[in-house]
């Protein structure tokens, strides 16, 4: 059976952290970090992660700003709110929440966002350093990832693996990441071939494509370890809500295999909003007193 990895409880040990730092310098009296979240439109499911944002921000001690824009506002109006925050002293971190409405160029919405501002790291100038090795914002969720495999001591250096799904904000980035902790990586997509083969080569499987159960035990190597992205939600009569929120990973059939694994609620997603706490703390901590 595997070991769980518990990113619940990573991630409130995290913001403990995090916390303690703040409060460092507020006793220094100091400036504590800012962040802006930016949400254009009513999409429901962004304004939850937009609530659930602001209230780690309150927990920790870190200012946070919303800035809630009308999904009928231009792009250049966005592009102005964007740079007011970018000359806003309070603010260090910025964060556009996607998917923007269709009619905005989400590219250029995100590169007008200060480089140094960027706590998401999804200006080009931030994935340009990733891919070279300099020291940049990288995307929260992939360092959530990168984070837990560091914190359970999990040896990434020679392994084999693979990534599924190759988003921006997931697959290419964590590819990035577990390249740079020298493991061998290939990022599968929906035109991969023999998937569970590929599959059953890995030692580190990370899956990010949002396939409930797509991922199924027997692709698993024995003692893989596997981490699941997915945040899926299913129809499920016998809970009060209707629904239940799975992985992209068959969970009962994998953890038979696997040496470790992430839940799903409970494994990486909440590391992701620990890991934006941590890029706004870096962006404050940044600019010195
Ligand atoms: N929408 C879904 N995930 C993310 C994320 O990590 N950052 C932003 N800005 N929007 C998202």
């Amino acid at each position: 059976m595997a070991t769980i990895l518990d990113g619940k409880k990573l991630s409130e040990k995290i913001k403990q952290e995090i916390a303690e730092e703040v409060k460092k310098l507020t006793d220094a009296s100091l400036q504590p970090p800012g962040l802006a979240v930016i949400i254009v439109g009513n999409n429901p499911a962004s304004k939850v992660y937009v609530s659930s944002k602001k209230k780690a921000c309150a927990a920790t001690g870190i200012f946070s700003l919303e800035v809630a824009l009308d999904e009928n506002i231009t792009q250049d109006k966005l592009i102005e709110e964007i740079e007011k925050l970018n000359k806003n002293d309070k603010i260090n971190g910025i964060l556009l929440q996607l998917p923007l409405p269709k009619h905005f160029d989400e590219h250029s919405a995100l590169e007008a966002i200060s480089p140094e501002k960027d706590v998401d790291g999804f200006h080009p100038i931030n994935v340009g350093k990733l891919y070279i090795g300099l020291d940049s914002f990288v995307p929260c969720t992939p360092k959530g990832i990168i984070e837990i495999i560091k914190r359970y001591n999990i040896s990434v250096s020679g392994k084999n693996a693979v990534v599924i799904g190759r988003s921006n904000i997931v697959g290419k980035p964590i590819a990035a990441l577990l390249l740079k902790e020298n493991a061998t990586v290939t990022i599968a997509h929906s035109k991969t071939q023999n998937l569970p083969e590929l599959v059953k080569s890995a030692d580190i499987v990370v899956s990010a494509i949002g396939k409930p159960n797509f991922v199924k035990g027997d692709w698993i190597k024995e003692g893989a370890v596997v981490i699941d992205v997915g945040i899926n939600s299913v129809d499920d009569p016998s809970s009060p809500k209707g629904y239940k929120l799975v992985g992209d990973v068959d969970f009962e059939e994998a953890e038979k295999k696997a040496s470790y694994i992430t839940p799903v609620p409970g494994g990486v997603g909440p590391m992701t909003i620990a890991m934006l706490l941590s890029n706004t703390l870096k962006a404050r901590l940044r600019i010195g007193s």
